[in-house]
């Protein structure tokens, strides 16, 4: 694929860890909807969690996340007491009426940083978790974790309520770029703090990487990644730096000068990508790499709010100020400011703001929008096999795609397409194709395709 095709389908698109994407939820849905959906998942379904602790002690520059700034803990205890109510309520209307609870497969706590909170908070809110939900014995239990800033007893205290999977930032190792993010993280530091949850034995280790970030060059990348691949990580996740100053103010400390151009973003990426496969990796979806020994790189893969996750549960529980739930009718979100979300627990016990109502056309374009996303793939057979005749119309745009073939993206194959092996950087703009919500006015509020 040359240059000049880059460019072209490089334009701003979602991420896509939800379809329809949130930023097209509205207030149609609330604490209403929520606990009917809550009521009516079956016994049978499979539920995971999801926690947001939604606080950094200090801010990087590039962060798009839903995080506060805070060297307080009195707001952190605050937000904590609104959360134990929150997770009492709707504890309660998802056992609304059935005999017995439902098994809690996957649990995820993600910020801002988890790893903020003392070792009695952990505890705390890991028992509340735990006498709440029917929590599996075996589990998955992820969280993310700012290796700057987390103590040997914050360690042990993860250990202790059953951590089994741990999320660390690093972003880059080089100096002059961590000055430009405001992020300084040594590789000493990081891996002695891999080291401690290995000898507590939490076994498993992501990193997350950044590239496109200021004063990153395909070199520098290539030493980062060096020295990640010494730490033998479990997976990696390698996110394109999606630079949105118009919504994230804070981003406009970044200098944007020293940002690399969408030529020099596709190099790093590429040679992030060759390293870590090169080191006997497996790529799985579009930004993660999992060795063969990790369920990531032999488990299905779908998507949730967090990314690329094995977890293929029914129904997904957020709690947590910014916190979305996905049930089979649609998506409910919390509100997404700590104070507002408070006050709304305060006043009803339910955080929930806003969210979508998922239409049958949402549910097969959502369909289509994670296959091609997690295998690259569109495939009309599985379609109508898995809605019928709802799924014709999107079937007939799938035959629109003599562009992409042309230019390289994608194959045909005897019942759709697939991306080509150049293709797969731009698969969230073939994505975009299905998108019927994406207004033209709209593609500002994303960032780069590749
Ligand atoms: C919640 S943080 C990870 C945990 C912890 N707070 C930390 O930073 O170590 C989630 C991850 O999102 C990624 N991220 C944040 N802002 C981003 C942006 N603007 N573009 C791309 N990736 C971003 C970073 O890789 C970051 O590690
Ligand atoms: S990258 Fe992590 S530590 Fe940095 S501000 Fe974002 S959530 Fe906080």
């Amino acid at each position: 694929m040359t240059p000049e095709v880059v460019r072209r389908y490089a334009a701003p698109v979602p991420r896509y860890t939800s379809y329809p994407t949130a930023n097209h939820f509205k207030a149609v849905v609330g604490p209403g909807e929520q606990s009917r959906w809550l009521a009516g998942v079956g016994e049978s379904a499979k539920v995971s969690l999801y926690v947001h602790i939604p606080f950094c002690h200090t801010l990087c520059w590039y962060c798009a996340c839903t995080t506060k700034m805070t060297r307080r803990p009195e707001p952190v205890r605050r937000y904590l007491v609104a959360l134990e109510q929150e997770i009492d309520r709707v504890a309660e209307q998802l056992a609304h009426g059935k005999s017995r609870g439902h098994k809690i497969t996957h649990m995820h706590w993600g910020g801002g940083s988890p790893s903020l909170l003392d070792p009695d908070s952990i505890r705390r809110l890991g028992a509340a978790l735990r006498t709440r939900f029917d929590l599996a014995e075996d589990m998955e239990f992820a969280v993310e974790v700012d290796p700057r800033e987390i103590t040997a007893e914050q360690v042990a205290a993860f250990a202790e309520i059953g951590v089994n999977r741990v999320s660390l930032g690093v972003q880059d190792f080089n100096q002059k770029v961590q000055d430009a993010i405001n992020r300084q993280q040594s590789f000493e530091l990081t891996r002695d703090i891999i080291e401690q949850f290995r000898a507590r034995g939490v076994a498993s280790v992501n990193i997350d990487l950044v590239y496109g970030l200021p004063h990153q060059t395909v070199d520098s990348v290539k030493e980062t990644i060096a020295q990640v691949l010494q730490l033998e990580p479990d997976r990696i996740a390698i996110f394109g730096y999606a630079h949105l100053p118009s919504r994230v103010t804070h981003q406009r400390l970044i200098d944007e000068s020293a940002l690399p151009g969408i030529d020099e973003r596709f190099a790093q990426s590429n040679a992030l990508a060759h390293a870590v496969t090169h080191h006997g990796y497996r790529a799985v979806g579009l930004d993660h790499f999992a060795r063969a020994s990790d369920t990531m790189a032999s488990r299905p893969v779908t998507r949730n709010f967090q990314g690329y996750t094995t977890d293929a549960a029914d129904v997904l529980i957020g709690l947590g100020a910014s916190a979305i739930s996905s049930f089979p009718e649609g998506y409910a979100q919390n509100a997404v400011a700590v104070g507002d979300y408070e006050r709304r627990i305060a006043q009803g016990g339910s955080g929930t703001a806003r969210g979508l109502v998922l239409s049958e056309d949402d549910k097969v374009r959502a369909k289509v929008i994670e296959r091609l996303m997690c295998d690259f793939t569109f495939s009309a057979r599985d379609l109508l096999a898995t809605f019928g005749e709802a799924a014709r119309p999107v079937v007939e745009e799938a035959a629109d795609i003599a562009d992409l073939e042309r230019d390289g993206i994608v194959t045909r194959t005897a019942d759709g397409f697939e991306l080509t092996r150049l293709g797969l950087p731009l698969v969230r703009t073939v994505c975009a194709r299905f998108d019927s919500w994406l207004g033209g006015h709209a593609m500002r509020r994303h960032a780069l395709a590749v």
